[in-house]
C-alpha cells in the first residue's frame, strides 16, 4: 500500500557494487568478501577518545584484552583506565554501541536488508600497535568494517578449530592464514560463521563489528515451551506472563481433569500409575505448536530490551491528536526494537496495543513516518494513542523540521 522500504536489488557501494539481492545469494552465511571502500572517505563520527570515555561508563559492555605473543588476559569494563596509545599489543572492546550511539545505530541499520531479527549489535573496538583478539572464529556472521588507522587480516576456512586451554577468550591453538587484506578507512571484510581470522592492528586502529544473531535450537525450543507455560498459566487464571498478554486461546479440553475409572486396588500405593504417565503425555499432543505462538515468542523476545538500553523522555512531548501539529517526523528510538507478522506487532518485549496496520508496520520498517504525510493520515485515533504513549516512554522521538 505504501511502497517498499528498501530496493533489494540496487547495486550497493556498501557491498561493493553488488545488491542485497546477491549478496545474500551469494555470500551471506557461505563465503568471505572483501569490500574496499564500502564507505569511501569514512570516517566515523566516534573517535578513538570518545571510545576511551565510552568504556569508562558502566552502562556500556567492555572487554580490555592484552598479549605478549604467548599469553592473553581478559578483563571486563567499565575502565577508569586504560594502557597508553605508546603502550603495543591492546586492545579494548565496546559491545552494542548502537545502543549508546545514534550515528552507530544508523551505521549498523544500514545491514537491515539482512532483517532485524538477525541483526544483533555494532562493536567497536580500538587498539594500540599490534592490539587483537587473537586468532580465533566467531559463531556468528560478521561485518568489520575498518574506521580508523589499518588493520592487517589475515583468514582461514581451515577445519581444525581447537582452542587453547585455560584461557578466558577464545584463541585458536593451530592458525593457518590462507588469505589476508590490510584494511583501511572505508574498507570491510565480511566473514560468514566459523571463518577464522585474526585482526592485527597497524598503529592506533578502530574497527566496528556489525554483530548477527541466530539462536540454538534449545533456545527455540525453550522459548516456545515458555510462550506455551505463560498461555496455560493464562487459561488457568495465574497471570498472564511474558508471553500471553494479551493471551492465545488454548483448546478447552486442556481444563479437562484426569480420570481413572478403570483404576484397580493397589497393593504398592508409592508407585507411580503407569495411566497417569501415558496420559500425562497424550495430554502434550493437546497443545498447538503453530505459527501464531511461534511468532508470539519470538516477536516478544527478538524486541526484548537489553538491560542497558536507555531513552530520553521528550520534555514536552507532542500530542498526535492536535490538528496543528508543526511538521516533522516521528522517529522510533536507536533502542526501539519493533517487528511485526499477520496482525500482531510487537514493540520493546510487549504485544502492541493496536493490531499491525499498514501504516504501523511501514514504522516499523522504516523506523520513521513523516508529520504531514499520507502514512501519517491513515494512522486512527487508536493508534495515535499508542503512539502518543510511546512518544512519553521515549520509545518514539519527534523531530521537528
Ligand atoms: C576487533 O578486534 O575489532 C574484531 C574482533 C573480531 O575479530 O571478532
Ligand atoms: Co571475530
Amino acid at each position: 500500500m505504501f511502497g517498499q522500504f528498501m530496493n533489494i536489488d540496487q547495486p550497493l557501494t556498501l557491498l561493493g557494487g553488488i545488491s542485497a539481492h546477491e549478496f545474500m545469494q551469494t555470500y551471506w552465511q557461505r563465503k568471505p568478501l572483501l569490500i574496499r571502500g564500502a564507505i569511501p572517505n569514512f570516517k566515523h563520527s566516534l573517535s578513538i577518545d570518545n571510545i576511551r570515555e565510552l568504556v569508562t561508563r558502566e552502562e556500556v559492555e567492555s572487554r580490555l584484552i592484552t598479549h605478549d605473543g604467548e599469553d592473553w588476559e581478559m578483563e571486563t569494563g567499565p575502565f577508569d583506565e586504560l594502557p597508553p596509545a605508546s603502550q603495543p599489543n591492546w586492545t579494548v572492546l565496546a559491545q552494542s554501541v548502537d545502543l549508546h550511539d545514534d550515528n552507530t545505530a544508523a551505521l549498523m541499520r544500514q545491514f537491515r536488508f539482512i532483517g532485524d531479527a538477525r541483526l544483533d549489535d555494532a562493536m567497536i573496538s580500538i587498539a594500540s600497535d599490534g592490539g587483537g583478539v587473537g586468532p580465533h572464529f566467531d559463531s556468528y556472521d560478521v561485518f568489520l568494517l575498518q574506521a580508523h588507522g589499518k588493520r592487517h587480516w589475515r583468514i582461514s576456512q581451515q577445519k581444525d578449530l581447537s582452542l587453547l586451554p585455560d584461557l578466558s577468550l577464545k584463541v585458536l591453538r593451530h592458525f593457518q592464514a590462507e588469505e589476508e587484506y590490510v584494511l583501511e578507512p572505508g574498507d570491510m571484510l565480511y566473514l560468514p560463521p566459523h571463518v577464522a581470522h585474526d585482526g592485527i592492528a597497524i598503529g592506533d586502529c578502530m574497527t566496528i563489528s556489525i554483530g548477527f544473531r541466530s539462536p540454538t535450537q534449545a533456545t527455540l525450543i525453550r522459548g516456545l515451551m515458555d510462550a506455551v507455560s505463560d498461555q496455560l498459566a493464562a487459561a488457568s487464571g495465574e497471570g498472564f506472563g511474558l508471553y500471553a498478554d494479551p493471551p492465545i486461546a488454548m483448546p478447552e479440553t486442556m481444563q479437562n481433569r484426569y480420570t481413572d475409572s478403570d483404576a484397580i486396588a493397589s497393593s504398592t500405593p508409592a508407585a507411580l500409575p503407569e495411566n497417569l504417565i501415558q496420559k500425562s503425555l497424550e495430554a502434550l499432543h493437546a497443545v498447538r505448536f503453530d505459527e501464531s505462538l511461534a511468532s508470539r515468542f519470538l516477536g516478544v523476545w527478538l524486541t526484548e530490551l537489553p538491560s542497558n538500553s536507555w531513552f530520553d523522555i521528550a520534555e514536552e512531548p507532542i500530542d498526535l491528536h492536535d490538528t496543528d501539529l508543526p511538521a516533522g517526523r516521528l522517529v522510533l528510538d536507536r533502542c526501539s526494537r519493533m517487528m511485526y507478522r499477520g496482525d500482531e506487532l510487537y514493540i520493546n518485549g510487549e504485544v502492541a496495543s493496536c493490531p499491525a496496520s499498514p501504516a504501523l508496520k511501514q514504522l516499523a520498517d522504516q523506523r520513521e513516518i513523516q508529520i504531514p504525510g499520507n502514512v501519517f493520515a491513515e494512522l486512527d485515533e487508536d493508534e495515535r494513542e499508542m503512539l502518543n504513549a510511546w512518544l512519553d516512554d521515549g520509545w518514539l522521538q519527534f523531530l521537528e523540521g
